[in-house]
């Protein structure tokens, strides 16, 4: 398949910004080792009950505003070494995804989906890796949130692999427990159209032209089968942010592609798109901003950027720094 790799140039030039050396995994064993044996005990009772390994402790909020430049170089060496950038932006879409503008519920305040049962609702499956990649910078900042960090590692995402640059602020902070985890069924449904989307675009406050800029992120990365189900990627470079999503969906004569779930293919089977992809062309009020997209991808950049920062910050208290 003729799919370009990641990019190592930009993320060397992002991460050369960095005062500091690569993540200090030593502080793990420090917060490890402080533990009490109360604590101990706690963890492993609540095993039951939460992903991530020491995640449930939750610290965060008082983070010097110097150290976020040596957080996001830390960042961008993750995503070069791993080729972690979607996977990064989808893990920030997510955490942020669930909010409901109505009752003031879900978003990425908290970091929820460290817990059960959020951590395993079926549209979180294979995001535990990212949390994973995230530790060892949790582990040499232990004041910055979970819920900033994985924020912040998806607008980092962006930015390395060739996007604008997405305004953001910290302020988020940790949930000590699943308690406040949404309900499963707030994520979208690959298999559904219009209808659908609209429903969970607007139940957080985003009107038509924001949700078709937001789902040109499906520029990067690519469906798995051991996670979604769906396989394959949407675009030809899926490290490299540009508006050949909209491109191609309107380019390129999208058939059913054999097997299931339902999904469709490009003439030459490498790329493809989800049903709700499509329905972004066949709905013609969604249909209009991709042609704009498509014909002005400066236009594209800017709205996504506003878009994703809106999204990042649903139900996050005042900017701190
Ligand atoms: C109707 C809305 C959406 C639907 C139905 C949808 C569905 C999906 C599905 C099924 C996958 C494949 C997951 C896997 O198998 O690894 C995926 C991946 C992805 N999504 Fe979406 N998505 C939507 C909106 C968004 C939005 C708003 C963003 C970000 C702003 C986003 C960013 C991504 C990224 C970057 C990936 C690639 C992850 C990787 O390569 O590991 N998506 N999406």
């Amino acid at each position: 398949m003729r799919l370009r790799a990641a990019r190592p140039a930009a993320v060397r030039a992002f991460a050369a910004q960095a005062k500091k050396q690569a993540p200090r995994m030593s502080a793990s064993v420090t917060v490890a080792t402080g533990l009490t044996s109360a604590a101990v005990l706690a963890y492993t009772q609540m095993d039951q009950v939460h992903c991530d390994w020491l995640s449930w402790l939750g610290f965060g909020g008082s983070v010097k505003k110097d150290e976020f430049a040596d957080i996001r170089a830390e960042i961008a060496k993750i995503i070069g070494d791993n080729a972690a950038g979607p996977i990064f932006v989808r893990l920030a879409w997510h955490a942020a995804g669930t909010y409901d503008i109505n009752t003031s519920t879900g978003g990425s305040n908290g970091a929820t989906m460290r817990f059960a049962p959020e951590c395993n609702h079926g549209a979180n499956a294979g995001l535990g890796l990212a949390r994973k990649l995230l530790e060892p910078v949790k582990a040499a900042h232990p004041e910055i949130s979970y819920a900033d960090l994985w924020t912040l590692a998806g607008v980092v995402a962006i930015e390395v692999a060739g996007g604008p640059k997405v305004g953001w602020h910290s302020g988020r902070t940790d949930a000590a427990s699943g308690e406040s985890c949404p309900p499963d069924g707030r994520l979208p449904d690959a298999s559904k159209t219009q209808d659908h989307i609209r429903n969970v675009f607007y139940r957080m406050g985003f009107n038509d032209q924001e949700i078709v800029a937001l789902l040109g992120a499906h520029t990067l990365g690519e469906c798995h089968r051991d996670r979604s189900g769906y396989v394959g990627p949407w675009t030809r470079d899926p490290h490299g942010f540009d508006n050949s999503y909209f491109t191609l969906l309107l380019d390129e004569k999208w058939q059913v592609k054999a097997g299931m779930p339902l999904q469709f293919e490009d003439k030459t089977g490498d790329l493809m798109m989800l049903p709700a992809d499509l329905a972004l062309v066949v709905d013609p009020e969604f249909r209009k901003y991709v042609e704009l997209y498509a014909k002005d991808g400066n236009k594209f950049n800017q709205d996504f950027a506003k878009a994703f920062e809106k999204l990042l910050h649903l139900g996050v208290p005042t900017k701190k720094n």
